[in-house]
């Protein structure tokens, strides 16, 4: 499964520098998606020694499989974050992604990057979900957008309601994270892909770990998607939620599809937007949401998105299919600033809930001021926030079903002993083995055996048909078919067993 994103636009290897072990820097950025990269340009700017230090390639996460929507429009959003906080919290929430805005859409502007200028859409079609929308009307209102209400849109079905923000945008994401690339090289920053960090020290200047050596740095940033180093108990503080997208050339585009940016109110979740590619313009289709590792089919989720777009666009011809998670915070306020327990020279970001176009850039421009020795008054709001009862709530009952999930599944991997014979290609199973988990798979006619328990906290990993992988119900670690880590908050790969 490849992104539309990844497969139309590669960011140069050449664009990436030779890892330097014992080397030392201002700031070392973790990860090279659009919070690392917008970091590091806007520290390389202020005339800091900056590297970034990727695990995998430029954009491999989330940023090169998102969707791409820059709104401040965002689903239904406002009206969670008004039900768990203040106004104030709502209006800086509002602020901080209005001015990642700004600064991306200038940014793009100023690079020559193109990005489109679409209407924002959030609708329902069922009564629950238009109401719904009147909170999220409310909600966005009184963080001032000018929303409208409205019943007529351009989807080839009936709605229950809709509301509206004009003047949105949308873009190429590994486009827009090549610019950003090829801007911390002018300005003498370095970008490391390959180099995956296991550990910092506290003590300034930090001992930064690394699968290629140690490096040294006086500030680190943790911009991971999901912060790598456990201090501060964020992999109990966000739930990762992963989601599949489809693009499809239909009979007629562009006249026949959709030119806004959709997202439903409903549950299942369906978001839609064009994407140019040459002289065409293809649809994109996502969505069927899920906790990482806790879906029992997750090819179920693709063919059943399939027959949702052949119903509503016949004659659709997929042109690619892949899917991606994020990590969603108690209240949908994102977590940006330093590390608990990390000295003070240790910085986050995390907790987008899939709005991470405007919140990487907000985060950015946060953590890069502190960084700097500024503040930006937003932030200060969203970083005093407290947590209400409400919130307290959802957590507990978050990691409620992360604590039943660890052991009911030791127990089921306990109770089934491996079958004899190895899975049937594209198959996966785990089972007990001398009294341990152990994860078998055939994929591409290549059997692997694996432990079956998570480098992070020892979740048992269940089987990806979709995707072929390994992934923990706990936080959202997710490994290849032969045990190389792929993302989430562990470290290692999986150990392999011997035949
Ligand atoms: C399906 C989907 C659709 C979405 N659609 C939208 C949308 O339309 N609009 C919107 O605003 N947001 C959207 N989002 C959210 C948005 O894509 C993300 O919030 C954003 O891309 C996160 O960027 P990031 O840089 O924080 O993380 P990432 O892009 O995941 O980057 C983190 C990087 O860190 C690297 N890394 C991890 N561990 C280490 C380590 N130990 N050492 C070094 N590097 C490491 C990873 O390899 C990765 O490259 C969507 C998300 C999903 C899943
Ligand atoms: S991701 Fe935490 S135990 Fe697997």
């Amino acid at each position: 499964m490849r992104s539309v994103w990844l497969d139309t636009h590669q960011v140069p290897a050449a664009a990436a520098d030779e890892f330097v072990p014992g080397a030392h820097y201002d700031t070392v950025v973790a990860g090279a998606g659009l919070t690392g990269l917008t970091t590091a340009v806007l520290l390389a700017r202020a005339g800091q020694r900056v590297a970034v230090l990727e695990a995998r390639t430029v954009g491999a996460v989330t940023t090169g499989n998102t969707t791409a929507k820059l709104s401040l429009l965002q689903g239904t959003t406002l009206s969670q974050i008004r039900r768990h906080h203040s106004e104030e919290v709502l209006r800086a929430y509002v602020e901080g992604n209005r001015e990642g805005t700004a600064w991306l859409r200038r940014y793009l502007d100023e690079r020559g990057v193109p990005y489109q200028r679409r209407d924002a859409w959030t609708y329902a079609t069922t009564s629950k979900g238009a109401a719904s929308l009147r909170k999220e009307l409310e909600a966005a209102r009184a963080a001032g957008l000018h929303v409208n209400w409205t019943r007529d849109t351009e989807l080839p079905y009936e709605v229950s309601g809709s509301i509206t923000l004009p003047d949105q945008a949308q873009f190429h994401p590994m486009e827009v994270l090549g610019a950003l690339a090829a801007e911390l090289r002018e300005r003498g920053g370095t970008l490391a892909e390959g180099v995956r960090i296991t550990g910092a020290g506290i003590r300034s200047p930090l001992t930064v770990r690394t699968t290629e050596g140690p490096v040294r740095a006086d500030r680190l940033v943790l911009a991971t998607g999901i912060p790598v180093l456990d201090r501060g108990g964020y992999f109990a503080k966000v739930s990762p939620s992963r989601s599949y997208a489809m693009t499809y050339r239909v009979p007629g585009a562009p006249a026949s599809i959709p030119a806004g940016m959709y997202i439903t109110a409903d549950t299942p979740t369906r978001t839609l937007r064009t994407v140019p590619v040459g002289e065409e313009e293809l649809l994109l289709v996502g969505g069927n949401d899920h906790v990482v590792g806790r879906s029992p089919s997750p090819r179920a989720a693709v063919d059943d998105l399939e027959q949702w777009t052949q119903r509503h666009f016949p004659g659709a011809e997929r042109t690619h299919v892949w899917s991606a998670q994020d990590y969603q915070s108690v209240g949908a306020v994102p977590f940006i600033g330093t590390l608990p327990r990390g000295g003070g020279g240790i910085y986050l970001a995390t907790g987008y809930n899939k709005w991470g176009m405007s919140n990487a850039v907000a985060a950015a421009l946060a953590l890069s001021a502190e960084i700097l020795g500024g503040s930006v008054p937003w932030a200060q709001v969203l970083g005093r926030r407290t947590t209400s009862p409400a919130d307290v709530l959802t957590a507990v009952k978050f990691n409620g079903s992360v604590g039943f999930h660890a052991p009911k599944d030791w127990i089921r991997a306990e109770l089934s002993e491996l079958p004899e014979h190895s899975p049937g290609e594209g198959e996966g199973v785990v089972g007990r083995e001398h009294g341990r988990p152990v994860a078998v798979s055939t994929v591409d006619g290549t059997t692997c055996r694996l432990s079956g328990v998570c480098t992070h906290l020892g979740g048992v990993l269940s089987w990806n048909d979709a995707e072929r992988s390994w992934d923990c119900p706990l936080h959202g670690s997710r490994f290849a078919a032969d045990g190389s880590l792929l993302e989430g908050p562990a470290v290692k790969d999986l150990p392999r067993l011997g035949s």
